[in-house]
């Protein structure tokens, strides 16, 4: 996390007149309040005072899309992840809904299937009080023949501030961003990448560890099909985490070591010391062939459970994006255990996405 100004009881009664130095002491009340340390002593007042507003920062996003994470700066990344800590915040209280996005629209374009990341989107854009619409991909003219630039293009027509897409082909959301006139999020792009999955991911790690660097973590499973591997790789290397990916060499790319990452095909030396497993799911969709011999074996191998658990820190965090095959790359058991955070990646889930709608509304036309 980034540095914090310490505020005390002054900066406190002035604060309502910044609305955003005001935020700031409030978030780091709370928290002071959550780690257990002595509490900045604030005045009911204070708190009266405390109206809804947007949230603010120093940050200033650089780019107007979110396509890779490979166009961010460690300082970009933990600029996203501080102003995500303020949305998570925001997402604890009753009132959540924030004026961010007042009067602009948000366009979800889901040409896969997508339940949490597409409800999380909806959500964040809604508690950031955006016009947020759904395109029913199933019944629209994609499915009479249209290319992905016509529709791209008639969208554009209807002048969103942001596109949020998902696509089955890698590049196709970046090509997308070329066409049209308004902010894009890449919310999955084929085996590619997926932004915004690693920020939650490094979110949650974070809150959990205080910290990326130095951490060693193990993302385990169906590597080869996997942009949630790709985009976490970049982004944990960025930040300073020592990275291994372990698999089957039937589910590794051609030259996997050239992913940035150490590489092992025995799960028990793959997550040996790990403070965190990242477990994947086995992407049958993506598969045009016979990968693994059989989902029993598979898990024999690589699927989480005690046993294999037992070689990774004892504090280990166990991770996992969903949707979840039970039984088959984790073990029932292992989903439930007080160190699985796989429910606080959902709630990291929102947070984040409000926060890149946030970083990119700021350099949307004010006009
Ligand atoms: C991931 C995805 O779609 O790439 N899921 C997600 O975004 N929640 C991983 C997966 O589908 O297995």
């Amino acid at each position: 996390m980034g540095p914090m100004p310490d505020y005390g009881l002054v900066t406190a009664l002035l604060a309502p007149v910044y609305t955003g130095y005001f935020q700031d002491s409030i978030i780091l009340w709370r928290h002071h309040r959550n780690q257990g340390l002595s509490a900045v002593q604030f005045p009911t007042i204070a708190r009266l005072l405390m109206i809804p507003a947007q949230a603010s920062t120093d940050f200033v996003y650089p780019h107007r899309h979110l396509l890779s994470i490979e166009d961010l700066t460690p300082a970009d990344i933990n600029g996203l992840l501080d102003l995500a800590d303020k949305s998570a915040e925001i997402n604890r209280d009753v009132r959540k809904k924030r004026d961010t996005l007042r009067g602009r629209t948000v366009i979800n374009l889901f040409f896969e299937a997508s339940t949490r990341t597409q409800s999380s989107f909806e959500l964040a854009g809604k508690r950031l009080s955006a016009d947020v619409m759904n395109m029913a991909v199933k019944s629209s003219s994609i499915n009479k023949g249209e290319t992905l630039i016509d529709t791209a293009m008639t969208l554009n027509a209807m002048r969103p501030d942001i596109l949020i897409v998902r696509h089955h082909a890698a590049g196709a959301v970046e090509l997308l961003s070329q066409k049209v006139d308004c902010s894009v999020v890449n919310a999955g792009d084929g085996s590619h990448q997926h932004p915004t999955q690693a920020l939650l991911d490094a979110l949650t790690i974070r809150r959990n560890k205080g910290r990326i660097e130095g951490l060693t973590v193990a993302i385990c499973g169906d590597i080869l099909h996997s942009r949630v591997a790709r985009s976490n790789i970049m982004l944990l290397n960025a930040l300073g985490a020592r990275v291994r990916i372990v698999a089957p060499t039937t589910l590794l790319p051609p030259s996997p070591e050239r992913l940035g990452a150490e590489v092992f095909t025995f799960m028990e030396q793959g997550i040996e010391g790990a403070d965190v497993v990242m477990m994947l799911r086995l992407q049958r969709e993506r598969m045009t062939g016979s990968y693994v011999p059989s989902t029993r074996e598979y898990f024999h191998f690589f699927g989480l459970d005690q046993e294999k658990l037992a070689y990774a820190k004892p504090d280990a965090l166990v991770m996992h994006p969903g949707p979840m095959n039970r039984g088959v790359e984790i073990a029932s058991s292992m989903a439930e255990l007080p160190r699985s955070v796989i429910q606080e990646q959902v709630e990291m889930g929102v947070a984040v996405r409000m926060a890149v709608l946030e970083a990119l509304s700021y350099q949307l036309p004010k006009e």
